[in-house]
């Protein structure tokens, strides 16, 4: 298995820890956690210009009879100059096809392989794949144990805490254990909470006193401050960041800061402890969010899309940046409503550039949700469906 530019080396087999080192060895982790429809290449490319997370992780390749690696997909890995590891994730429960996807997936310069039992739309948990695996500890112990033995560098899962229930919770962390499992992503839900409940952190607290690998914590986490704070409540290894990396392109960057100390974090010496003061944390206005903008949309575009189409997907990501520019809503009604590339840059301007050095709002205003209209998930995890 070969690793991606810049990713560093896989720890030897056998070493206290076989994860790739961070960017700053020593520091809690972090990653832009896997985004369908978001986490594409020309995406990773944005969020590395503003601070890249320790590691990426791809949209699920979708793995059934027919499947073949999807070519966009595939994008993220071949043409990643971002710097940082990329790691290859995969959603799907038959053993053959799973494997067969894994052999075709080494010959790409992947950090790993990871698999995907969190994944809470209908379609596919109905399927028995993504969250739906966490009905069928059975199944999770073949699947684990055969992904396993076909992947000779890193194996990592990201789950959810439980389906309706957390009842097969500790089970479930005990196969992780059972199968060696490199790294381990905890999004503190069940499947059934979806998006928008409280995370139970001390679930993920859970998994990182049982599981014998580092865990990466998920769900909700807003801000470096936040970061902090569920790092210090749960004794995680490092943060997964989604919708807010989305909605904030610098959080990586104000993590990092946040963390920055010579002193590494350990039980015996607290987070609290080692953290650097709020005040060096890098702090963006307005007029940084106008550009982050301009550069979303240049990167995105493409020659196929027609320009309203393009315009209609911006607002997808915007929905989530909106969420920081004004208390009222106001920048995400009026954006919500534009058509054209100039409609909705001037929307941007009137609302960024008036007072271009006010703060970006490090959390999102209180009551302002990405996607008032869409409660429920109900293809797949992808932008159209999934709240904030
Ligand atoms: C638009 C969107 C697409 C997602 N697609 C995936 C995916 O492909 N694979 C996956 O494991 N999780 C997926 N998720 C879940 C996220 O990785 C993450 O677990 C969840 O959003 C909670 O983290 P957050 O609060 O930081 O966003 C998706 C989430 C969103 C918002």
């Amino acid at each position: 298995m070969s690793s991606a530019d810049g990713g560093g080396t896989i720890s030897p087999a056998g070493s206290a820890s076989r994860v790739l080192p961070g960017l700053l060895p020593g520091q809690p982790l972090t990653a832009l956690a896997p985004m369908q429809d978001v986490t594409d290449l020309p995406f990773m490319r944005v969020m590395a210009h503003y601070g890249a997370p320790d590691y990426f992780f791809t949209e699920f390749f979708r793995v059934h009879g027919q499947s073949r690696p999807e070519k966009h997909i595939l994008r993220s890995l071949v043409e990643n100059q971002t710097g940082r590891p990329v790691f290859a994730q995969l959603i799907g429960e038959d053993v053959t096809h799973m494997v067969r996807t894994v052999k075709e997936l080494l010959s790409y310069p992947i950090a790993g392989i990871d698999l995907n039992m969190g994944c809470p739309a209908p379609k596919i948990y109905k399927k028995n794949v993504g969250g739906g695996l966490l009905r069928d500890p059975a199944r999770i112990d073949t699947l684990l144990g055969a992904l396993r033995d076909a992947v000779p560098g890193l194996f990592t899962v990201k789950m959810r805490i439980g389906f309706d229930s957390t009842e097969n919770y500790e089970r479930v962390l005990g196969l992780i254990n059972k199968h060696g499992v490199d790294l381990l992503s905890v999004h503190g839900r069940t499947v059934k909470e979806g998006y928008r409940s409280n995370v139970h952190y001390d679930h993920i607290a859970i998994a990182v006193r049982t599981v014998r690998c580092p865990v990466l914590a998920n769900g909700n986490i807003t801000s470096a401050d936040k970061a902090a704070a569920v790092l210090a409540e749960t004794g995680a290894a490092g943060v997964m960041l989604g919708r807010h990396a989305i909605r904030n392109p610098w959080i990586f960057r104000q993590c990092r800061e946040r963390f920055a100390t010579s002193a590494t974090h350990t039980a015996s010496r607290p987070l609290s402890s080692v953290l650097c003061p709020p005040s060096s944390v890098f702090a963006p206005t307005l007029a940084d969010v106008r550009e982050y903008i301009a550069r979303l949309y240049r990167e995105t575009q493409t020659p196929d899309i027609p320009e309203r189409a393009h315009v209609a997907k911006m607002k997808k990501y915007l929905n989530f940046v909106g969420q920081s520019v004004d208390a009222e809503g106001k920048f995400l009604h009026e954006m919500r409503r534009a058509m054209t590339e100039t409609e909705l840059f001037a929307v941007c301007d009137r609302h960024l550039l008036t007072e271009p050095t006010k703060p970006f709002a490090t959390e999102p205003y209180p009551g302002i949700i990405a996607r008032p209209n869409c409660e429920t998930p109900v293809e797949s995890c992808s932008l159209d469906t999934v709240t904030a």
